[in-house]
């Protein structure tokens, strides 16, 4: 049985990461307590993933808040809980968490501070737990959608250093390597910030799963030469209508997917999906740094001083493009509009 990865933790006074700008090369653990360094993390995906990004900001807000000046207590909550939002704008499950949290507290109001920071504290232990579970059942669902012997492309990283455990993307590879059953994959490496060969493969390779590393442009080759039977991806948000922002490129894989008839799946947690974003267009998307496409990861920059670079981080695959969505809940197939809304319309909105 693998180890689980513990790639976020509450640890004492802060909050513990394996910092994943380190990886594959070094695995190196931080410990976080100032809000600077909180935001730093995120913002420099040493924590990174969706559903991770969730857990380790709820267990942020609450290292935060146990340092707080009682005089002062709801207007510094505040003051930090908008700070850590802000720190990326596309996966909801930031916000959402840190909502949850903020929610909490102020409805304690008026209990002492000692009651309402156990309460954080469990608060964002269940939202850690509950990703866990879901997880899990995500896995045990998407693996239901493979045959033995299926060579799956994976973009990005949305293994257990993205979530918790099983993960999402690779939830059926992990379990399908725990089981014995021959899943083998095709693993993007995800320009320009490199989350599948850097993170992916190592996951993949640590779990003993047979996984082929490839630059993006070959996953076109790849799909004709028949080698790939499915498209697993994770996602950032999901609007109402089943349109997925993801990494940047998921949407080019799902594209050339149709085009081959290979079957795309999304796999997510419903803390994932937005239903205040009627359809796609309605997704923030990060667009980050220049320097990250034409210097970082390089002994040398790869392109001439002062180019122009546009660096967005995301993109949104088309829900047309899209051949099963698959939740904790199981296996959604089109059209997804009234489904999402129907299973997951209890869900607290963000914006
Ligand atoms: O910029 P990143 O590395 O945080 O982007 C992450 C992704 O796009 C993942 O695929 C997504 O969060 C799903 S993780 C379960």
């Amino acid at each position: 049985m693998r180890e689980p990865v513990q790639n976020v933790a509450l640890s004492g006074g802060a909050v513990r990461i394996i910092d994943q700008t380190r990886l594959p090369g070094e695995l190196v653990y931080l410990d976080l307590r100032t809000r600077e360094e909180l935001y730093e993390a995120i913002h420099s995906l040493r924590v990174r993933g969706a559903p991770a990004i969730g857990i380790f900001a709820a267990y942020a807000v609450y290292v935060l808040a146990a340092e707080y000046d009682p005089a002062d207590f709801f207007p510094a909550l505040d003051r930090d809980c908008d700070y850590l939002i802000s720190s990326r704008p596309t996966a909801v499950n930031l916000a959402r968490q840190v909502e949850r949290m903020r929610a909490l507290a102020h409805a304690m109001k008026g209990q002492p501070q000692e009651t309402i920071l156990s309460a954080l504290r469990a608060e964002a232990t269940a939202i850690h737990q509950e990703d866990i579970a879901m997880c899990r059942a995500i896995a045990e669902a998407g693996l239901g959608l493979l045959h033995p012997g299926d060579t799956v492309l994976t973009h990005c990283n949305a293994g257990p250093l993205a979530t918790s455990e099983y993960g999402t993307g690779l939830g059926p590879l992990m379990l399908a390597a725990e089981r014995g059953l021959d899943i083998k994959a095709y693993v993007d490496e995800t320009r320009p910030l490199l989350q599948g060969a850097r993170l992916t493969a190592w996951e993949l390779q640590n779990a003993g799963i047979d996984c082929t590393l490839i630059c993006d442009n070959m996953a076109a080759l790849a799909m004709q030469q028949g080698k790939i039977q499915a498209v697993l991806a994770g996602c950032d948000r999901m609007a109402a209508n089943g349109d997925a922002a993801n990494k940047i490129g998921t949407m080019g894989a799902a594209i050339l997917a149709k085009h081959f008839g290979v079957p795309v799946y999304i796999l997510l947690p419903s803390s994932t999906i937005d239903l205040s974003c009627a359809t796609g267009a309605d997704i923030p998307i990060e667009c980050r740094d220049g320097e990250e496409i034409r210097a970082k990861w390089y002994a040398q920059p790869m392109a001439p001083a002062g180019v122009k670079c546009w660096n967005p981080a995301f993109d949104v695959t088309d829900h047309t493009l899209i051949t099963a969505i698959v939740t904790e809940k199981g296996v959604l197939y089109p059209p997804y509009e009234g489904q999402l809304a129907a299973l997951f319309g209890n869900k607290e909105e963000t914006e």
